[in-house]
């Protein structure tokens, strides 16, 4: 259909509709709407006072994908005028081929008395079908009432798809009023004679108009779940005659009419002639002209197109926005490594986290949300909701996130993907089950540490070594920018894994802001950052000690119940270890443990690391061999193990698959791709120090901004990396 045509029907569409305003919705103002695939207009509703009264109370069960509404025991599937319809129950037998019986199932279904729901007998009927099958069912309301039907046949050739009149099926009608609808299934001659064609025989209650008889329904029973039962229901438990004479509690509303239900008792609504919409609402039923009906019609299915396009583009924008294209032409344009990026939708996401539940959120803080998700293939992963980018730095934002998802080390928290269809891009990250460090340390429930010293060594020791892999992979060294306790998190072996790996590069900043925003934790924050604003890895250093202060002393790093000169435990630990009192501030455990030597070793190291000079500090490497040394002297002693093997298991700590090396750029104004043409001059670059390397793409400066030059010096470096650098030390 052209546009213009499109639009002259919106525009009269929205000119009639404006002098009678149709309300869309069939719920109660303020409730939900719908339970997976069900709409659910009131009289009935989901949760409290959504619905006229509790027997029409809905439970939307979310623990299934998608959520399914139940009524009573019954799962409901539609919900229409003055019907629903509810999931049927199979009551079946099988054979095995020398008649000796396999299963036996019987169904048993019941509305409660004074609920206002029976069985259409109009619209339902019991099936059976078998060809040596006898069935006994009852559907009773105040009087015993069996029936029974019976289905024979000799031969496959006799049974015909679509009869159901006594050869291979029967069916048997539903008395009204029934409440209650129990089936057996038995056989004659236990199958034998017909079990080639029919090992089973089967009965249920379901709707007569939905379902067609076939012969390969002997093999697939369980198929038959899909025909629903027809269920009748009725407001109140009066007549319309009676409940007209109490105006306060009737349940029709304006501008419609009352009728007796002719299953159950009690009644229901209908708008009147010429409106339309639900009828138990306030205003539920509008006017409406015939002309307008049609106008209606076409409108809303107007309306919801236009929505749906809106949307589309919307998410398109987004996409747009969020550097989706560009990262799209990387992928396109890269030959390694791309297959491990993974672009998710919105509705991915949106059913992985249960629609953002808050029972999802793992934590919360300044940089984001970060739920819980559980994707199709039922494996768990960590959704992180970040800040809006910066639309000057999306080629950066790109290049960073293709970076990080290349970085693959056991100790550092996987980013795996990211969905950038939504406002604000989100990132899917390898889910860690046990907690942080922080929670272990600080947030136990018992008096004692659940972390044996032997477990704190390695973990400061694997979270060292993740920290020294990004700090000397590169030139431009990944800086955490934010180490703490909280950052590492533990899994089920309570193995290490370093989280938010360079995500402060993921939350770009304005070009002039890096220099001027500290960035970090209280308590974990390098004074000499603080002060001058120069960030190095030489913070994550400091940061890193805090941490194994932590480890060490079981304090808190900033705790305000402690005396003043105590508050900050990097202080208080310099202060304890100059005036030689270290023992009173360690943790029991640790004392206790008896490892005196390691644990001396680790605080001077400590001391080490929080030196208030950037340059007297170790350097994560450093401090990783160092604390490695101390695990291996351990290890030693324990095992026994030749220094030989403990330096081929420190080669299979770092696997890194280095990021493919592309040359690119992007021109920071229009945010297109700037394709690099001179190649040789990363030959060039491969082939020079890290340190010239710098200096050569600072003098090749051109209209790129500065973040883009830090990138290139990053991709150049860690062309340069080589793993055998571990071995120096
Ligand atoms: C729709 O109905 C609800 C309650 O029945 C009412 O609060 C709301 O104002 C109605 N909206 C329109 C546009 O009529
Ligand atoms: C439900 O409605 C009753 C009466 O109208 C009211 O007292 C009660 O606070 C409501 N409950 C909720 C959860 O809104
Ligand atoms: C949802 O269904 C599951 C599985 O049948 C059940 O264990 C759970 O209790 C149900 N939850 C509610 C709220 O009914
Ligand atoms: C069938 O049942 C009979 C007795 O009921 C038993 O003796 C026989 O072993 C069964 N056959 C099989 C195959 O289970
Ligand atoms: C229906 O049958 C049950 C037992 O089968 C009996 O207790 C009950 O009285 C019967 N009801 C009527 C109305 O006959
Ligand atoms: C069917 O099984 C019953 C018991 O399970 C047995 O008594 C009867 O003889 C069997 N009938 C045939 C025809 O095998
Ligand atoms: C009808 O329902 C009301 C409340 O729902 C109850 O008080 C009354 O007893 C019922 N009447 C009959 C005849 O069941
Ligand atoms: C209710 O109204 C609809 C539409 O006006 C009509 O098709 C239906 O037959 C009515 N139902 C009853 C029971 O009056
Ligand atoms: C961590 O794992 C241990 C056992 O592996 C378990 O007992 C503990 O509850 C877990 N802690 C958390 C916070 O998941
Ligand atoms: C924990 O260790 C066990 C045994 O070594 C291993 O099978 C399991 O995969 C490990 N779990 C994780 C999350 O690494
Ligand atoms: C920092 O390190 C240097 C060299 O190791 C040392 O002389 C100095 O005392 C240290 N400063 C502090 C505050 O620990
Ligand atoms: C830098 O950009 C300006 C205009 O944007 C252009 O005239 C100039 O040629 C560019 N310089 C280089 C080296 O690309």
């Amino acid at each position: 259909m052209p546009t213009e045509l499109l639009l002259l029907f919106l525009l009269s569409w929205l000119v009639l509709a404006s002098t009678a305003t149709v309300n869309q919705t069939e719920t109660k103002p303020g409730c939900q709407a719908e339970c997976g695939n069900v709409i659910v207009p009131y009289p009935f509703g989901i949760g409290t006072n959504c619905s006229i009264d509790s027997s029409f109370d809905i439970n939307c069960n979310t623990t299934f994908h998608p959520p399914k509404p139940f009524l009573g025991d019954a799962e409901v599937v539609q919900i229409s005028q003055g019907e629903i319809r509810v999931k049927n129950n199979i009551a079946s037998i099988c054979f095995n081929r020398f008649g000796n019986m396999t299963s036996q199932i019987s169904t048993y279904f019941k509305w409660s008395e004074n609920t206002p729901y029976t069985f259409s007998s109009t619209k339902n009927k019991v099936t059976v079908i078998g060809c040596d099958t006898l069935v006994l069912s009852s559907e009773s309301e105040g009087y015993n009432a069996s029936t029974g039907c019976i289905s024979v046949c000799g031969k496959r050739e006799d049974v015909i798809d679509g009869s159901c009149s006594g050869i291979g099926c029967c069916q048997t009608s539903v008395p009204k009023r029934s409440k209650e609808f129990y089936a057996t299934v038995t056989s004659l001659n236990n199958h034998t004679g017909v079990w080639s064609f029919d090992p089973c025989g089967a009965a249920f209650l379901a709707e007569t108009e939905a379902y067609t008889f076939k012969a390969s329904d002997f093999y697939d029973i369980t198929s038959l779940e899909d025909v629903p039962i027809v269920v009748n229901f009725a407001v109140g438990n009066q007549t319309c005659r009676e409940a007209k004479r109490r105006r306060a509690t009737m349940a029709c509303k304006e501008n419609s009419y009352c009728y007796d239900s002719i299953d159950g008792t009690g009644y229901l609504c209908n708008c009147s002639a010429g409106y339309v919409g639900n009828p138990y609402l306030n205003q539920g039923c509008q006017g409406l002209g015939l002309g307008l009906l049609f106008l209606l019609v076409g409108g809303s299915w107007l309306f919801h197109g236009i929505k749906k396009r809106q949307l589309f583009k919307l998410k398109a924008k987004y996409f747009k926005q969020n550097g989706g294209l560009l990262l799209e032409e990387q992928m396109s344009s890269r030959e390694v490594g791309v297959e491990s990026i993974k672009l998710f939708t919105e509705e991915e996401l949106k059913l992985a986290t249960n629609n953002y539940d808050k029972h999802r959120i793992l934590g919360q803080g300044g940089y984001g949300t970060v739920y819980k998700g559980i994707l199709p293939d039922l494996s768990i992963v960590a959704i992180k909701k970040s800040k809006t980018i910066d639309e000057s730095q999306l080629g950066v934002f790109i290049n960073e996130f293709v970076i990080l998802t290349q970085i693959n080390h056991r100790n550092v928290v996987k980013l795996l993907g990211c969905c950038l269809e939504t406002e604000v891009p989100l990132l899917v990250y390898e889910y860690v089950s046990n907690g942080t460090l922080f929670h272990h340390l600080h947030e136990k429930k018992g008096a004692l540490s659940s972390l044996s010293w032997e477990d704190r060594l390695r973990i400061a020791a694997e979270t060292a070594g993740a920290l020294a892999y990004l700090h000397s992979a590169a030139s431009i060294p990944i800086i955490h920018r934010d180490v703490k306790s909280a950052n590492i998190l533990l899994d089920d072996n309570h193995t290490a894994k370093v989280a938010d790996f360079g995500a402060s590069r993921l939350n770009p900043l304005d070009q002039t802001q890096i220099s001027t925003l500290v960035q970090g934790t209280m308590g974990y924050l390098d004074p000499e950052y603080f002060y001058n604003s120069q960030l190095t890895e030489k913070s994550d250093v400091y940061s890193f000690g805090v941490v194994l202060a932590e480890l060490l002393t079981g304090e808190k790093p900033l705790c305000f119940q402690r005396s003043e000169e105590q508050r900050n435990l990097a202080t208080y630990f310099i202060v304890s270890m100059k005036e030689n009192h270290l023992f009173e501030l360690l943790e029991a455990d640790i004392v206790n443990e008896g490892k005196t030597e390691q644990v001396h070793a680790v605080a001077k190291l400590t001391k080490r690391c929080l030196n208030l000079t950037g340059e007297k500090r170790p350097s994560m490497k450093e401090v990783a061999a160092e604390l490695e040394r101390l695990r291996g002297f351990q290890r030693h002693l324990l095992l026994g193990q030749s220094n030989e093997q403990r330096k081929n298991k420190e080669h299979e700590h770092v696997d890194l698959y280095p990021p493919p090396l592309d040359s690119f750029c992007f021109d920071a104004a229009s945010g297109q791709p700037r394709v690099d043409r001179e190649d040789e001059s990363y030959e060039d670059q491969s082939r020079m120090t890290a340190r010239s390397a710098m200096e050569a793409i600072r003098i090749k400066q051109t209209n790129c901004t500065k973040m883009e030059h830090d990138f290139e010096k990053l991709i150049g470096a860690l062309k340069n990396y080589d793993p055998g650098m571990e071995d120096s030390t």
